[in-house]
Formats: C-alpha cells, sequence, structure tokens
C-alpha cells in the first residue's frame, strides 16, 4: 500500500511515519512519497525518517518528490497537510488581527479566512492534479482551516476527500481520564458541529452516558484542558464539554487583552523554533533526536496564549504521545482499506446529520468507516445555543470558498464582515486591505 504525503516536509511527518512503523498488520503501508515544494526541507525529512527507522525491521520505504505528480502515481492514500504562506503568515495573520484587535489564530475568525483565502487555490490544484493523477486514491486532509478546506477539496473529489483533526478524540481522551477511565473497549462518543467549532454531547461507556455524572464534578472538569479553560460551572451550565477552540469566541475579550501583553503570538514563536529546528537537523548526524527535542518543546506549550489565559502551564507529559492526529489518520486508513466499520469523529458532507445545514455543507460528527469512506451517524446534534454560532460559521466558511474559487472580493467582504468574531464591518475592510497588501498569494483577489 503506497501512501503520498503532499507537505511531507513538514514538521509532523514523523509523527505519522512513527505511527506507521508501530502498525504491523497485515497490507500495511509499505511505501511512503514524500511530497514538498521546498527542496532543503524534503531531504532533511528524509533523512529524518531513515534515521528514526534504524532498527525497526520491514520499515516502509521512503522516497522524496519535489514533482508532486510523480510523488502522487500509484498512491492508495493521500494526506495532505500544506502550508501556503508558511509559518511566517500564521505570524502576519496575527500581527494584523491583533493590529485591528480582533484574533488573528490561525483557523479562528480573521486569521482562518485569510489562511482560508490562501490556501484554497492550492488545494483546489492539487484537488485536480488528484484526480488526473491518483482517481482512486482517498484523500485525507489535515491542511488548516481543514473544514472550509476540506469543503474545498470535496468540489473536485467528492466523497473521496475527508478531514481529520486530533481536538476531538483530544477532549474525549481527557473527558474519559478525569472519570478514572481509559479510552479502551466499549467508549461511543457523540459529538457534533464544525472543525474546531464543536461540542461533545454524550460519552456513553458500555452503554451508559457517563456526561451528567461529569458534568456535575467541578473537581473533575478542572482536571483537565477544556475543563479548566471554560470553568466547571460554566460547563456545568453548557450541558455539553466545549472544543478548546470555543475558548477563542467565548473569551474573546480576554484572549485578545493576552495576546496584547505576550512577549509572541504563537505564530512567531513556532517561526523561530522551525528556524533553528531546520538548521540543527540538517546539519546533525542523528537528526531524528533533533526532532523529538524540538517536538517536545512545540506539544508542551501548545496553544499557548489560551493556555496562558487560564493559568495552565504545560499540557501534561501523558496526553503528549497518546492518540494524536496521526493515529486518525491511521485508523481512518485502516478502516477504509480493511472495511472495519470503524467509529470516528471526522469533517465529512454532512448529508442533513445536522439539522438546519445545506447538505453538502462539510460537519464534523462521528461517522463509521469501512470500504466505502465514512458515513455520518444519525443522531448527531449540536446543543441548542450552538446551532446559529454553527449555521453564521458555515455562512462564513462557504463565502470563503466562494470568494477563492470566483476571485470575489465581494465574497470575501461578506466572509470577514459576517464572522462573530469581527465586530464590525469597517474592520473587516481594513483587514481585507491589510491582507491583500501584506500576502502575494491574495493577489487574485485584488
Ligand atoms: C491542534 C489542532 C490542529 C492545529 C494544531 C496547532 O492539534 O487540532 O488543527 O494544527 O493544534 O498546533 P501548533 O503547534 O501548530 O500551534
Ligand atoms: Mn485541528
Amino acid at each position: 500500500m503506497k501512501l503520498a504525503m503532499i507537505g511531507g516536509g513538514g514538521f509532523r511527518s514523523p509523527l505519522v511515519y512513527q505511527a506507521l512503523l508501530r502498525d504491523r498488520g497485515a497490507g500495511r503501508v509499505d511505501e511512503v512519497a514524500l511530497i514538498d515544494v521546498d527542496g532543503s526541507r524534503l531531504r532533511t525529512m528524509a533523512r529524518i525518517l531513515t534515521d528514526q527507522a534504524e532498527g525497526v525491521a520491514d520499515a516502509p520505504r521512503v522516497s522524496a518528490h519535489t514533482d508532486a505528480q510523480e510523488g502522487l502515481r500509484g498512491a492508495d492514500f493521500v494526506f495532505s497537510a500544506i502550508r501556503v504562506g508558511g509559518m511566517q503568515g500564521r505570524a502576519t495573520d496575527e500581527r494584523i488581527g491583533l493590529s485591528h484587535g480582533v484574533i488573528g489564530q490561525e483557523t479562528v475568525g480573521f486569521g482562518g479566512i485569510s489562511y482560508a483565502l490562501r490556501t484554497l487555490p492550492v488545494v483546489t490544484a492539487l484537488a485536480h492534479l488528484i484526480r488526473r493523477v491518483a482517481p482512486d486514491a482517498w484523500v485525507i486532509n489535515f491542511t488548516n482551516p481543514a473544514g472550509v478546506v476540506t469543503e474545498a477539496m470535496g468540489r473536485v473529489l467528492g466523497e473521496r476527500v475527508i478531514g481529520i483533526c486530533d481536538s476531538p478524540v483530544g477532549l474525549a481522551r481527557r473527558a474519559l481520564g478525569a472519570l478514572g477511565l481509559a479510552d479502551e473497549g466499549d467508549v461511543e462518543v457523540e459529538y457534533a458541529g464544525l472543525n474546531h467549532l464543536g461540542w461533545l454531547t454524550a460519552l456513553r461507556v458500555r452503554g451508559v452516558d457517563r456526561l451528567p455524572e461529569l458534568l456535575a464534578a467541578p473537581k473533575q472538569i478542572e482536571s483537565f484542558e477544556e475543563g479548566r479553560l471554560f470553568g466547571a460551572e460554566w460547563v456545568h451550565a453548557l450541558g455539553a464539554l466545549p472544543n478548546e477552540y470555543l475558548h477563542y469566541f467565548s473569551y474573546r475579550r480576554d484572549v485578545l487583552q493576552a495576546d496584547q501583553i505576550a512577549a509572541h503570538s504563537r505564530g512567531r514563536y513556532l517561526l523561530g523554533q522551525q528556524e533553528s529546528f531546520w538548521r540543527e537537523a540538517a546539519a546533525a548526524s542523528r537528526p531524528y533526536a533533533v526532532w523529538e527535542h524540538c517536538r517536545h518543546e512545540r506539544e508542551s506549550t501548545y496553544m499557548s496564549t489560551n493556555r496562558d489565559v487560564a493559568r495552565m502551564g504545560e499540557r501534561a507529559e501523558n496526553d503528549l504521545s497518546s492518540g494524536g492526529y496521526e493515529d486518525v489518520a491511521i485508523a481512518l486508513m485502516r478502516a477504509i482499506a480493511y472495511d472495519q466499520s470503524a467509529r470516528l469523529i471526522l469533517n465529512v458532507r454532512g448529508g442533513g446529520a445536522l439539522a438546519g445545514l445545506d447538505p453538502d455543507a462539510v460537519v464534523e460528527v462521528p461517522c463509521i468507516v469501512g470500504a466505502d469512506g465514512p458515513r455520518p451517524i444519525e443522531g448527531a446534534r449540536v446543543p441548542s445555543f450552538g446551532a446559529g454560532l454553527v449555521s453564521t460559521v458555515k455562512y462564513v466558511e462557504q463565502q470563503t470558498i466562494e470568494a477563492a474559487l470566483s476571485a470575489s472580493r465581494t465574497a470575501a467582504l461578506r466572509a470577514l464582515a459576517h464572522h462573530p468574531l469581527i465586530d464590525s464591518v469597517r474592520v473587516a475592510h481594513a483587514l481585507f486591505d491589510d491582507a491583500c497588501a501584506s500576502f502575494p498569494d491574495l493577489a487574485y483577489l485584488r
């Protein structure tokens, strides 16, 4: 089985490769094609993976390609994880947002829209290329903002593209941990919303929903990340566990205040960290060790601003290693390849799964996955207080797609001005002008 990784020169490739090295099952991936526009990172990444595979018998073969067509040929699965505009672009979005008093985070509000406007033309072209070169491949999209990127790629690839995120499964794992349970055996998670905008609404363990018990236990709630971010009383009032990214909505003023006094934004921090990482890794004889060190640093400072606001400190060590997005991706790949009917929370065309949304809209819900791909499971429901937010943000996402596909400045303005985190049409105009002036990738909208 061949896996092609678009953006394979990216920092998280060793996580995927690690999961592949662990997979001893018959019919597992035996060939990995790394594809990237940056030849130098690609070479370094290939060396990191070779180092990582040392001593592992039958490690999947790795090849590296700056020509996407060459790397895609014969692929059964394609992972797509790219960052148009690079980490510098992420930092620029944060700076522009902050300069206008709005959040510039990479997937939420202005930052998410700007990032999507840069990314959608590129992923659309990639989707056409995949359709031509590897028409039978399943495409697993990690590129953020994952919901809107998956929906845009789906306009070309139909249901062959599936979006994934680690935050719903991470939330479920932490909630189970707070109940003293591990995520094994008979657990069914109910979750509904859009990517980075959803709620865990039930946690059935051997058929019994344990969420009400958790919601009523303040100590347990505040023993894990999301519980601390929102506070036990508020989580109890909601009657559901919010995705951590909802913090930007619920605490927008507090996040902004913290951003204003922070020494650096997340993007700015990672920009510096990644620059030294690529330099050191390229020079090292054992580059995998350099990667491991850097990865630990990155994950333990995860969502630093949010964490500062909630005075949370570092993420728990046991939460760094288990069940990240690479495990969701591998589980999804195996479920399709071996028709396993696995239950996974994925970004897929809703087809009516969430009441009140366009059936073609991509939503994040539990799905059953077999050889024919994922099917949303009936019964997902967004809590009533969240329904308006979900439909507004979906409108924003669809205007963003419209802007990118038809080079429409008007649609881009509609997207920005209707986003709940952008509180003035004047500000939407100003943000748009600044983004167009800062990003050559947005020239198509000028
Ligand atoms: C979580 C989200 C991803 C996002 C990542 C950012 O895992 O689910 O969508 O890419 O955080 O992490 P970073 O280290 O880049 O801030
Ligand atoms: Mn995510």
